[in-house]
């Protein structure tokens, strides 16, 4: 049975940085309904344990498909998708589209041979990114480096707060500083929140880098499979929900509204 049109994607990251997968999906689907799920109580999830993610993320999108009745789920964070996404496919009985640092465009894309992968701590340590190294880029070199400041940097840069520059050029040093990074010539994003500072990190790396994530392929992927189904016929605004924290309450809306989100709730 095809889903109602009133049925919601659902959209889940640690923070903000899935709005960055959001965003073209609202280009190609601009009258789904939206709920955004943000687990503020988890954040940082790079700093987390893969027993501790495998168990939280379930669980707590378990929780979220029984409130919004989403018709697909998509986990808008590296780190969540690269340890838990055969977990929740597990355990939820609705489809799920996980995001995977974008490794196989980039291989296909350098010159130089040398490719950079700028993640979360958890997510550049994961087998799977050997994995997608071994099968995507043999023959390549490919330099990894978790910066969590790069996170803070991005959740303070759309609550309209300045980034410390310094915490950029860390970022850009960790990957240029290993063997062979000065020809490094691409640079995964492989963190959803790593985009909202694409023009701070195309400053750093420089003209002759290029910076790629995953998030319109993710798009794409969200629009083929939802083809055929039914949507309103007029967009209405989303709904962002956090979990609850002490130390890291919602944004402003006014944050949050460029995104098509038009209330705030919390769990
Ligand atoms: N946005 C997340 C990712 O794509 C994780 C950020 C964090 O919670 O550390 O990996």
């Amino acid at each position: 049975m095809l889903p109602a049109p009133d049925a919601p994607i659902l959209f889940f990251d640690s923070g903000l940085g899935g709005l960055t997968v959001l965003g073209p999906t609202r280009v190609l689907l601009p009258t789904a309904p939206i709920v955004y799920a943000a687990d503020y109580a988890g954040l940082p999830y790079g700093e987390k344990s893969n027993e501790e993610l495998a168990a939280r993320v379930p669980a707590l999108l378990g929780r979220l498909a029984e409130r919004y009745q989403p018709r697909l789920a998509v986990i808008a964070c590296n780190t969540a998708s690269t340890i838990a996404l055969a977990h929740v496919r597990a355990a939820l009985d609705l489809p799920i589209v996980g995001t995977v640092p974008a490794i196989k465009p980039a291989a296909e894309m350098t010159r130089s041979g040398v490719i950079g992968v700028l993640g979360t701590e958890a997510t550049v340590r994961q087998p799977y990114v050997d994995d997608l190294s071994a099968r995507f880029a043999a023959g390549k070199t490919v330099l990894r480096h978790g910066s969590p400041g790069l996170v803070t940097g991005a959740e303070a840069k759309l609550r309209g707060e300045v980034v410390d520059p310094e915490v950029i050029a860390r970022a850009v040093a960790g990957l240029r500083d290993q063997p062979g990074g000065d020809a490094m010539d691409v640079v995964v994003l492989a963190c959803t929140h790593f985009p909202l500072l694409q023009n701070e990190l195309q400053v750093a790396v420089g003209p002759n880098v290029r910076l790629i994530d995953g998030a319109e392929g993710i798009a794409r992927r969200i629009a083929h499979l939802t083809e055929g189904q039914r949507w309103p016929v007029k967009a209405s605004p989303g709904i962002a929900v956090f979990t609850r924290s002490e130390n890291n309450p919602p944004p402003p809306l006014a944050a949050l509204m460029p995104y098509g989100i038009g209330t705030i709730e919390t769990v």
